[in-house]
């Protein structure tokens, strides 16, 4: 069957920005994130390029990936950053105690992520250690990263082979402080907020963008005390929201699931949008001007981990309907982009919702991979706002699925782009477009989609969910008509 719906945009209604730094990532010291995933040393048989995956870099590269989060989540807050740094045989071990008591030799350590951030092109975001570190071993560490002066920190990197400081923006002051990154109370976690980042100093020309450790989703009491106790103090304060059935026994396996499940899983996404809503309020009492970013630093599904795999390693495949979820989250973080000011999807190979998936030699591009290369266009440009009118399908605790989702947005060179996404499984939908004072010449789509929901790439047939040239969206008076298929993501290019 075919549906119909609308959406009214007007290009010329732009105010706000569309942070590229909502399409960041976030790389943990957690199962194969880092070591086979993005670094596999200089000796390694597999290609790499001094020491990272070839293939990755790429991969990422094209992504143009804005910021990079590391080293954790749960693993930043027992983490110790001189023990990665300096020659790779005296590094000490350490026990991973957060994801599967694996050894972790640090041979992948401040010099090897910073050094990865500049090949990447990307803003690194570190993540400190206020759950078991000192006040003292946090401000070295900012001193050791960022400056350039004759200073005890700078002069031991030089000694480890870095003469330039590197730029360091996004500090996060800990990270879930009240749960893996202490179990804290708000009110004492503001104070040791106050404390730390009193000391974490701006060196040189290198200025820091604190970030507070926020809420876990509904957990609106610990948002109103760090903005009523340490709002004049904080850049930023994250929120964190999983996609997830809950937190004891099964999440559900990533690949093998019913229709309800399909929907209930793009309900629970979207419910995002009410719980940035209520986050956003309670900020707003706070800082009219909107000064405080909302730091959405970790999101995405998570599921079972795949068979046979380590529990602790959270390795899930990835299909189109976590596709979906990428899609319409992007969509609401768009819309909110006046507070909205970073997003870290969770991670960014191999752990949970990841971009990238490998095995030995083999690297997989993932469904969510290719939501976020159609979706790279966004990144920077003015958001245009739309309204839209489309059916909807009610699930239970009032979630709710339109079966549409948009957002559009104009580039520096004035090319206008709208991703749509229509998560129907059984229902096509013909999409009226209505831009007043279109004068475009010019449009060209592209296309994710693939037989089932449940359809994912995997190693031996990376190709089976890939985008591809979409043609059926047509230039009329009125703006665009686009006849979207049953279960499809679209970005167009009107020029
Ligand atoms: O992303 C996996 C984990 O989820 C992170 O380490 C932690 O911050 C969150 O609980």
């Amino acid at each position: 069957a075919q549906k119909k719906a609308t959406i009214e945009i007007n290009p010329e209604q732009g105010t706000q920005k569309i942070s590229k730094h909502i399409y960041g990532h976030f790389a943990e010291h957690l199962g194969s994130c880092i070591y086979g995933g993005l670094w596999v040393g200089e000796n390694s048989d597999i290609p790499n390029t001094k020491g990272y995956r070839t293939d990755v870099l790429g991969a990422l590269k094209n992504l143009q990936i804005p910021n990079l989060r590391w080293p954790g989540g749960c693993f930043a807050d027992e983490y110790h950053w001189t023990d990665g740094i300096g020659p790779k045989e005296n590094r000490p071990k350490m026990v991973n105690n957060n994801w599967g008591g694996t050894i972790e030799d640090n041979s992948f350590g401040t010099h090897e992520f910073l050094n990865l951030c500049e090949l990447l092109g990307c803003e690194p975001y570190i993540s400190g250690n206020v759950g078991s570190g000192t006040v003292e071993e946090l401000a070295k560490w900012v001193e050791y990263m960022t400056s350039d002066g004759d200073s005890p920190m700078a002069n031991l990197r030089r000694k480890n082979g870095r003469d330039k400081a590197w730029k360091v923006k996004f500090l996060g002051v800990g990270n879930e402080s009240w749960g893996c990154g202490g179990s804290m109370e708000p009110a004492y976690y503001a104070d040791l907020y106050r404390r730390y980042s009193t000391y974490c100093r701006n060196y040189d020309d290198n200025k820091l963008f604190k970030i507070a450790s926020g809420a876990s989703d509904y957990d609106y009491d610990w948002t109103e005390t760090l903005m009523k106790k340490i709002g004049n103090k904080m850049d930023g304060v994250s929120l964190h929201y999983y996609t997830v059935k809950g937190w004891d026994g099964s999440k559900g396996s990533a690949t093998k699931f019913s229709k309800d499940d399909y929907y209930w899983t793009l309900g629970k996404c979207l419910e995002i949008e009410d719980v940035v809503k209520k986050h956003i309020a309670i900020m707003d009492k706070y800082d009219a001007k909107k000064k405080i970013g909302l730091m959405v630093d970790e999101w995405g599904t998570w599921w079972d981990v795949e068979p046979g795999t380590n529990p602790g390693h959270l390795f899930q495949q990835n299909t189109l309907r976590d596709a979906f979820v990428a899609a319409l989250t992007l969509n609401v973080f768009n819309k909110y982009g006046d507070r909205i000011q970073m997003a870290n999807i969770a991670q960014v190979v191999n752990v949970l919702q990841s971009m990238i998936l490998t095995k030995g030699k083999q690297m997989v591009l993932t469904p969510t991979y290719y939501v976020f290369d159609m979706y790279k266009v966004h990144q920077d440009a003015t958001y245009l706002p739309l309204t839209l009118s489309c059916d909807t399908m009610k699930l239970e605790k009032n979630r709710a699925v339109p079966m549409l989702s948009a957002s559009a947005s104009k580039d520096a060179k004035g090319a206008i782009h709208i991703t749509i996404a229509n998560p129907d499984i059984d229902n096509a939908e013909e999409v009226e477009i209505n831009i007043p004072s279109l004068k475009a010449a010019k449009v060209t789509g592209r296309i994710l989609t693939s037989k089932e929901v449940d359809d994912y790439n995997e190693f031996g047939a990376p190709e089976k969910v890939q985008p591809k040239e979409f043609k059926d969206a047509k230039i009329t008076k009125q703006g665009l008509k686009v006849k979207m298929p049953a279960k499809s993501i679209v970005v167009l290019e009107i020029i």
